[in-house]
């Protein structure tokens, strides 16, 4: 029987469309090649829907969305709606409500690409930073008092619990494992001595009691900053809190060459909700219908969406492609003359082939 696939795609806001777009053109391609099929279903969410209706995200559209496989996103967000609105309301409540625990973000130079660290080669960056995507700060614990007066008083907590950290180490781990590699955990010890120790000591117990094969690091999340740039390869897998790695993986992406290249995967690695597949980078309202959009970060989601729903094929044939074509034209991304958004996808779509 053909296997097939129920995707949800919100191309969102911005350049979303867009390079989901290319997304789906590779897409296409690789069901002929690999005999699946998938059934996709478009959703019409983010800041301009909200504009227009009034609606973030309706409970009935959540409870379409836990029906199917994965969620395929481009981006959300609009200038003209308040910080928070969007981001809150469908991007993160997405993640919680689907409890996607995992942010799954690989930092990899790829020949070709030119990192603005100056004599970085591919050898010494090919690591994976895994973030925690359901607590820390992000959790919404706190609120503000007596706000626009003098006593004004602001609080954003930060919550960790044994269950939370635990499930996230035991991600890492497992993927440090496949790897044969070790494990870096960071944090801020030194000074969250709550939390640090709760991470610390779990880290250290979950370790030794059932990942004794990996070797365990730890870094300072401001020591981690400056041997992102400095040592990259001192990393294999990269695991922190969710604040610390929503910055790092930032740094990361300018570390392979920009934010048009760094994929994510937001993981329920339980299968009990969808998973959801987007690139790190948001909607740059500036570039939008310029056809400027890298589509390489949204066509790498798309593998690691493929590689999760156990299309492995399909996925190995996004990653040789990926870097066939960056291999040949790193240095021609379209940031504004050599290649347009579709030009890339027309040739990843080609290269899937090979
Ligand atoms: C990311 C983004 C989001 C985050 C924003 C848009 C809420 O920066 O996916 O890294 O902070 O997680
Ligand atoms: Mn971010």
């Amino acid at each position: 029987m053909t296997r097939s696939h129920n995707l949800a795609i919100l191309g969102g806001d911005g350049i979303g469309p867009e390079v989901v777009a290319e997304g789906l053109k590779v897409l296409d391609r690789l069901e002929d090649l690999e005999g699946f099929t998938t059934e996709r279903v478009d959703y019409d969410l983010g800041g301009r829907r909200y504009l227009d209706t009034g609606e973030v995200l309706a409970d009935e559209t959540l409870d379409e969305l836990r029906g199917s496989d994965a969620i395929y996103l481009g981006a959300v967000g609009t200038p003209d709606v308040p910080p928070g609105v969007i981001e809150k309301g469908l991007l993160l409540k997405l993640r919680f409500a689907f409890d996607q625990y995992v942010n799954h973000r690989p930092v990899k130079l790829y020949p070709g690409v030119t990192s603005p660290i100056a004599g970085l080669t591919p050898e010494r960056c090919d690591f994976v930073v895994v973030r925690e995507n359901t607590e820390s700060v992000y959790a919404g614990a706190g609120g503000t008092l007596y706000r626009g007066t003098p006593a004004e008083v602001a609080t954003q907590e930060s919550i960790n619990t044994r269950h939370g950290v635990e499930r996230i180490l035991r991600y890492a781990f497992e993927l440090a494992a496949s790897r044969d590699g070790k494990l870096t955990l960071c944090h801020k010890t030194n000074v969250l001595t709550n939390a640090g120790d709760l991470w610390m000591r779990t880290f250290t117990e979950v370790g030794e009691s059932d990942f004794p094969q990996v070797e365990r690091d730890y870094v300072h999340v401001d020591a981690a900053c400056l041997y992102f740039v400095t040592s990259p390869e001192r990393f294999d897998v990269v695991v922190t809190e969710n604040l610390f790695g929503d910055i790092i993986t930032d740094l990361g992406a300018a570390l392979q060459g920009g934010l048009g290249l760094a994929a994510s995967g937001n993981l329920d690695p339980t299968r009990r909700a969808p998973s959801m597949f987007e690139p790190v980078h948001g909607s740059a309202p500036d570039i939008v219908g310029q056809g400027k959009a890298d589509p390489i970060a949204a066509i790498m989601s798309l593998g690691q969406l493929l590689a999760f729903l156990g299309e492995d094929g399909a996925a190995a044939r996004v990653e040789r492609a990926i870097a066939a074509e960056l291999t040949e034209h790193g240095g021609a991304r379209p940031d504004g003359s050599r290649s347009t958004t579709a030009d890339v996808g027309d040739r990843i779509a080609e290269l899937v082939g090979d």
